[in-house]
């Protein structure tokens, strides 16, 4: 009885140390399959990690690519979004509108823009045209001039169609407007040239007669009688008749040049030392920026020095009060369509020569007169400075254009084509 007791006991136990081993086992092959599927599992978050971080690359990759496409287009993009904030202003669009990339982001395009965005994408449904066509308009930063451009707009979309703002892709004509501008004026001037010509040529005969006769009757009278005083009137008169008359000539007869390479300093150091008196006289300060030293152009230096003069003198004459007159000098790109539009299949790089001064400026509506011969604003002017100017450059293959600096004042352009470095 007692060993049955004792017994029952000890089976139980090997009973339990038994079912104890067998759960340790089961339990061991769990944690050994679970260590397998957690290394499993590490391993895959591993490779996703992996493959998320190369896709954020990639795609700031793609960012950085997308960024640097729209730097470097040659046409300006704005973007808005729907409340009209500017998101995206590339550099040709800071070029062309002269604002900077982070005064303008932000800022609604109506508070920065004079001009319409374009596109009517308040409100615009799914179902609202992409873009509009492009056509030729104006531009206008506030408190600036307009400019001619062309542009289009679009609406901006996200993945599911849906509207988020509108981009906008433009132009500046501005140097296409103008050479259209000069090429007009060329026409007109044709036609005037001929015409001066003619009567230049009738007036010179009888003005040389004036002009011997007068001379003759001088010598008729004495020194103290009051007659010989008109007489030397009536010479003044001829001579200043004579000299319109050979400035209408030089304007109209074919133009001979003698090219030579020309250091830009001293062509305008040439200039400025012809009107040293008149700049002193009006308290004019000069300053020169004239870039590179020892730049040099092909030209006819002394006909070049005629025209920088006839500039320069008009500049002096706006300004009798004193002012300022800045003479600069740059090499510059033109682009494409004006170079096309020149005939100019060379390089395309021009040296620019900018004459601006402080004074009244010209008035807006009159600036595509004033290279015409005979237009003139001034009692004693005889309106051909700017005619034979613009004819000189012209006969370089060059242009000179005129416009009013948004601070005040006029600045002529003078271009030359540049061959040098
Ligand atoms: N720097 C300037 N600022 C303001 N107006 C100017 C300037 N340059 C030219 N103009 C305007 O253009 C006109 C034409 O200039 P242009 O040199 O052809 O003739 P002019 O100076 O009047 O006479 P001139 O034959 O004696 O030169 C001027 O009368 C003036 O109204
Ligand atoms: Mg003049």
């Amino acid at each position: 009885m007692n060993v049955q007791l004792n017994k029952q006991p000890a089976d139980n136990l090997a009973q339990a140390l038994r079912t104890f081993n067998e759960s340790t086992i089961k339990l061991q092959q769990a944690y050994d399959v679970l260590q397998l599927k957690f290394g499993a599992l590490n391993r895959k978050l591993e490779e996703t990690n992996r493959e998320l971080s190369s896709k954020v690359i990639e795609i700031s990759e793609i960012k950085e690519y997308l960024n640097s496409i729209l730097q470097s287009v040659t046409n300006g993009v704005i973007a808005v979004n729907l409340n009209d904030e500017i998101t995206a202003f590339n550099k040709a669009a800071e070029q062309i509108t002269h604002l900077n990339r982070e005064e303008v982001i932000g800022r609604p395009f109506s508070e920065v823009f004079e001009t319409d965005f374009g596109a009517d994408f308040k409100g615009a449904s799914e179902a609202a045209p992409r873009g509009t066509p492009c056509i030729s308009c104006n531009m206008q930063v506030r408190g600036n001039y307009p400019f001619p451009v062309r542009e289009s707009a679009s609406l901006t979309r996200d993945g599911s169609g849906k509207v988020t703002g509108a981009v906008k892709v433009f132009e500046d004509l501005t140097e296409l407007r103008e050479l259209e501008e000069q090429a007009r004026r060329q026409d007109r001037l044709a036609a005037l040239g001929q015409m001066a010509a003619t009567v230049a040529h009738e007036i010179r005969n009888p003005l040389g007669g004036i002009e011997g006769f007068a001379s003759l009757l001088a010598r008729d009278f004495d020194e103290g009688d009051p007659r010989s005083k008109l007489v030397t009137k009536i010479q003044e008169g001829a001579r200043s008749l004579n000299r319109v008359v050979n400035e209408l000539l030089m304007f109209t007869r074919p133009m001979k040049l003698d090219f030579r390479k020309v250091d830009v300093a001293n062509l305008v150091e040439g200039t400025l030392g012809f009107l040293s008196e008149e700049i002193k006289k009006s308290g004019i300060d000069v300053s020169k920026k004239l870039g590179s030293a020892g730049l040099k152009v092909l030209c006819d230096g002394e006909q070049l020095k005629r025209a920088l003069f006839n500039i320069v003198l008009n500049a002096v004459q706006a300004m009798p009060h004193g002012g300022s007159l800045t003479i600069g000098c740059r090499k510059k790109s033109l682009s494409r369509e004006a170079r096309q539009m020149l005939g100019h299949t060379r390089n395309g790089r021009w040296l620019e020569l900018s004459i601006k001064d402080s004074g009244p400026g010209i008035e807006e509506n009159e600036i595509p007169r004033i290279f015409n011969p005979f237009y003139t604003t001034k009692e004693k002017g005889t309106g051909l400075g700017l005619a034979i100017a613009a004819k000189i450059i012209e006969a370089h293959r060059g242009q000179v254009t005129a416009h009013n600096s948004p601070r005040g004042g006029a600045v002529f352009v003078i271009s030359l084509p540049f061959e040098g470095q």
